[in-house]
């Protein structure tokens, strides 16, 4: 184990076992947005999933007996199998539906009521919705936990533990460190809550790099990141930033979200990482995206050690695992 003189993780993962003393119980409660647990209460989930990364087999019982019910209203690959397979490996059994053509929605039945009723039936639900506040409003019909899996351009909550396991698996901590985002900062809601969660902590700048068009809304500009007083710079530019990140962050431009097919056909492609550019870049500098990519990162990347994205997809099943475990308070 490395630990500092301060009794501060120094590196490279394992000490996060360190137990604490008492635990925080998160029992009942549900993850919306990325203000809804303190620091505190977010330590615990990822203390958790480093011991859950490190022996995964310990956990295969511990949800014996419990169902978790998948509602996702717009496609995923990750969020939606990674939630499942953390269940699976819990023990615990998965219900729910992937198109919502498939259930009442179809039919006109309100989210409230199939909240509702998904509650008679399961533990514990986690939603995915294109509206902006669909899980929020959904959450306050229920006494049982519900996670947001991404509404609309707004927030993605689990995406950020996902990063963040993965950020202090790769360096330790997320302090101290220069964070790169590209592409779509203004859709994307995977960058709107990993920003929220990182500008809690101390020594954080970012490199926000983006079109004109797609810049971070203004709400996270003003309201988080200049009210915590974090250093941003606001570029057009990847190349001559590259050298000074810690973590290049790349997103996907999200046709989905545009309303003007032409707009987003001229600026899909504006920014694509490739083996080339990543000569810019540190021999530390690691790679992440939330998934899945497009053109963004050329496929060129992908074996080069510092591209840790599908690392990233793997993580986000034991944070997952974790946050099930703490939110149903059976640890
Ligand atoms: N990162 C992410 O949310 O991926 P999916 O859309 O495949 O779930």
């Amino acid at each position: 184990m490395q630990v500092d003189l301060n009794g501060v993780i120094n590196h490279k993962y394992k000490q996060f076992n360190a137990k604490k003393e008492g635990h925080i119980l998160l029992k009942g409660r549900s993850l919306i947005d990325p203000s809804d647990f303190t620091r505190d209460e977010f330590r615990e989930i990822f203390d958790l999933a480093h011991q859950i990364v490190e022996n995964p087999e310990s956990y295969r019982k511990s949800c014996n007996g419990k169902i978790l019910a998948t509602l996702f209203y717009e496609p995923s690959t990750r969020t939606r199998f990674s939630f499942e397979a953390a269940m699976l490996r819990l023990g615990g059994q998965v219900i729910g539906f992937s198109e919502p053509n498939s259930s009442s929605a179809a039919k006109g039945e309100s989210i409230a009521d199939t909240i509702r009723t998904i509650e008679c039936y399961a533990d514990i639900a986690v939603m995915r919705h294109p509206k902006e506040g669909a899980p929020k409003v959904a959450s306050q019909y229920i006494s049982m936990p519900l996670i947001n899996a991404g509404d609309g351009g707004h927030q993605h909550p689990t995406q950020t533990l996902t990063d963040i396991l993965t950020i202090e698996r790769l360096k330790g901590n997320v302090e101290n460190k220069v964070y790169g985002f590209c592409g779509d900062l203004k859709f994307g809601r995977t960058v709107h809550s990993l920003i929220k969660f990182l500008s809690n902590y101390k020594g954080v700048r970012f490199i926000l790099i983006s079109p004109e068009e797609l810049r971070v809304p203004e709400y996270i500009r003003e309201e988080v990141i200049k009210k915590s007083g974090i250093p941003f710079e606001e570029v057009i530019e990847m190349e001559p930033y590259m050298g000074q990140l810690d973590f290049l962050y790349m997103t996907r431009v999200q046709r989905e979200r545009f309303f003007n097919e032409e707009d987003y056909i001229r600026l899909k492609d504006r920014f694509i990482l490739d083996a080339d550019k990543m000569k810019y870049a540190k021999k530390e500098t690691y790679i992440l995206h939330p998934l899945p990519r497009v053109n963004e990162i050329s496929t060129d990347v992908d074996a080069d050690p510092r591209a840790q994205y599908f690392v990233q997809a793997k993580n986000g099943m034991y944070v997952r695992m974790a946050l099930i475990l703490k939110l149903l308070g059976i640890y």
